[in-house]
């Protein structure tokens, strides 16, 4: 299985990156506790893909996710979007800061790949 490694310590609070896994892209955002609180608060039982930010992260401030928008695999853009998370330009789709599909064509939530966090050298591995 091809892994990728990522140095946590190298993205700041508050900034995505992306790195590439298996050919695709995956989404990596060292969220804020403003956005974190953000995700955590809001009704997510009535969204179309209802899934709780609980469940899509295993540390809350780290958001990992593929960057293929679920409708037709456009990669959305960051930063972007009427929820504060992303933008898929293809067809408008918007994806909140927990990276659920909130509006727009895409029929489910930016999936999320396994991964760990290795606490002794601050490495998150995809
Ligand atoms: Fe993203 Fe269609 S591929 S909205």
């Amino acid at each position: 299985l091809a892994k990728a490694e990522v140095d946590l310590a190298s993205i700041p609070e508050g900034k995505n990156v992306i790195i590439k896994w298996r050919g695709k892209p995956v989404f990596i955002r060292h969220r804020t506790t403003d956005e974190i609180q953000e995700a955590r608060s809001t009704n997510w039982k009535t969204f179309r893909d209802p899934e709780s930010d609980e469940s899509r992260t295993k540390k809350p401030e780290w958001l990992v996710m593929l960057g293929v928008c679920t409708h037709l695999g456009c990669v959305p853009i960051g930063e972007a979007g009427d929820f504060g998370g992303w933008f898929c330009p293809c067809h408008g789709s918007h994806y909140d800061i927990s990276g659920r599909a909130r509006k727009g064509p895409a029929p489910l939530n930016l999936e999320i790949p396994p991964y760990e966090f290795n606490d002794a050298d601050g490495k998150l591995t995809i």
